[in-house]
């Protein structure tokens, strides 16, 4: 049976960036050091005044169309994952056709549009859908564009403050791709979590600590289930291991986990066993706290070994680029750290067809959802395409003032009285943006050439 997978992708950035060790700490009086050593994020994205979901969203399938010369009836299926939707009924999913038939000819009368939520795993889950559709033989030959979007603010002062961001990854899933293919094999750990939500409110209820528990844990039952079904893994069976990036600290936490899974009875425990002994099994203790406090100094220990160092650096470090520069886009983080890694090889002139990656993706609530993907020998020129370097380098750097401003115009429940209406930090082009409200309510979009 063919291949299915993601066959190009594009990112957009908010327009917008608050520097976290020089603006955002000074004024928050923290250490800059807690931003980039611990959370390990330099910057945030935040989109422009006449920026949001939509314009995002639409800015970059825009572009993924214009590199591969699609036109709308190309495309069978729209869907777009967020967490950031403005509406219960009308799927933003359509507002981005939308906009994409204000530049091309034909439109998107027959393709099936919807939206996903399951916090930052629905992109995820949204290419699952996509390659289901096209396996199954309904896609009559078309592709499906995936779009993860999303403006990931918090309450100001909640601790997740410091890990916002904005900003649209778009991906084009179709037979016989030429960025990746897509296992088969998928592993979820799945359980009833209150770590993260919105209960019909914009800014998240959330419990961080809690949240990157659960975060492990679902990912530690993904992965036993992906085993389940594609055999054990090993730590040199990857070339990269993109995972789901809230902030990476978060990363480096669950790689250390993953790598001692990886390593548990193989010649790579023995070998290390020297320097920091054997992994503590449950069954050799009395009680629960004390398997705890040994399984914490093992990891101490794995933490600082050669070995580990140098895998992480190879396997995980490179998947980090984008985020931290850009900082959590919810939706989209895992995607980001996708191409990340496929960018840092492209960069290095590495050799990567027919290699694999391992992809973790993660949503608050919770899920974890484990696949594999082979390189396809089309990579590097679908990685050439990409933009995300001129988005980054081209954002307004806001002062501390001009982010809080920047807060509250995004903030649905401050109304602006036209008086302290915000100017606009950059000058659109070449691109959709905002365009005020309709009479029902709607919001409405036009394209600035
Ligand atoms: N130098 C170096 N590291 C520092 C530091 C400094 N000056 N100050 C703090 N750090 C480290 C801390 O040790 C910690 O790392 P560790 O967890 O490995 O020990 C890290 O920086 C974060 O510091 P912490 O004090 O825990 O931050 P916080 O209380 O502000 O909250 C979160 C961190 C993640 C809980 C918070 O950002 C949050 O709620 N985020 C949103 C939810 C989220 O993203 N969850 C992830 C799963 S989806």
């Amino acid at each position: 049976m063919t291949d299915v997978g993601i066959d190009a992708i594009e990112i957009w950035t908010g327009k917008l960036k608050l520097d976290l060790p020089n603006t955002f700490a000074p004024a928050k009086g923290e250490d800059p050091e807690k931003y980039t050593k611990g959370l390990g994020l330099n910057a945030s994205s935040f989109p422009d005044t006449y920026e949001d979901i939509v314009t995002m969203g639409a800015n970059a399938a825009h572009r993924l169309m214009e590199h591969e010369g699609l036109t709308p009836e190309d495309i069978g299926r729209i869907d777009v994952a967020t967490e950031s939707s403005f509406d219960n009924s009308k799927p933003v999913s359509t507002y981005i056709a939308g906009c994409l038939e204000r530049v091309y000819e034909g439109k998107f009368s027959h393709a099936n549009k919807g939206e996903r939520k399951f916090a930052c795993l629905a992109g995820t889950q949204s290419i699952d859908d996509a390659y289901n559709w096209i396996k199954s033989g309904r896609n009559r030959g078309r592709s499906a564009l995936v779009i993860a979007t999303d403006t990931a603010l918090y309450a100001r002062n909640d601790p997740g403050e410091a890990t916002q961001g904005a900003g649209a990854v778009a991906m084009l899933i179709s037979e016989d791709p030429d960025l990746v293919s897509l296992s088969t094999e998928q592993g979820y750990g799945s359980a009833d979590e209150t770590d993260f939500l919105k209960p019909n409110q914009q800014f998240p209820s959330v419990d961080g600590k809690r949240s990157v528990q659960v975060y492990l844990a679902r990912m530690r039952e993904a992965l036993e289930d992906f085993e389940g079904v594609a055999g054990r893994t090993h730590t040199d069976d990857f070339a990269y291991i993109p995972f789901h990036t809230p902030f990476p600290g978060m990363v480096r936490k669950a790689a250390l986990f993953g790598y001692r899974h990886m390593i548990r009875d193989t010649s790579m425990e023995d070998d290390l066993a020297g320097e920091i002994g054997r992994q503590p099994r449950e069954e050799a203790f009395d009680s629960e706290g004390d398997f705890e406090e040994a399984l914490r100094e093992y990891m101490d220990g794995l933490k600082r070994t050669d070995a580990y160092q140098e895998w992480y650096a190879r396997v995980v470090d490179p998947t980090l680029t984008i985020s931290r520069e850009v900082g959590n886009w919810y939706t989209g983080s895992v995607h980001l750290a996708r191409a990340s890694a496929l960018k840092t090889a492209f960069e290095e002139g590495r050799e990567l067809a027919g290699e694999r990656l391992l992809v973790g993706s993660y949503g608050s609530g919770a899920q974890a959802e484990i696949h594999a993907e082979t390189v396809q020998p089309g990579w590097e020129e679908k990685i050439a395409d990409l933009t995300i370097d001129e988005g980054i380098e081209r954002r307004y750097d806001l002062d501390y003032d001009e982010y809080e401003r920047v807060h509250d115009v995004h903030n649905h429940d401050i109304e602006s009285d036209g008086d302290g209406e915000i100017e606009e930090f950059t000058a659109p082009e070449s691109e959709f943006v905002f365009d005020g409200w309709g009479r029902m309510g709607e919001r409405k979009y036009r394209f600035v050439e």
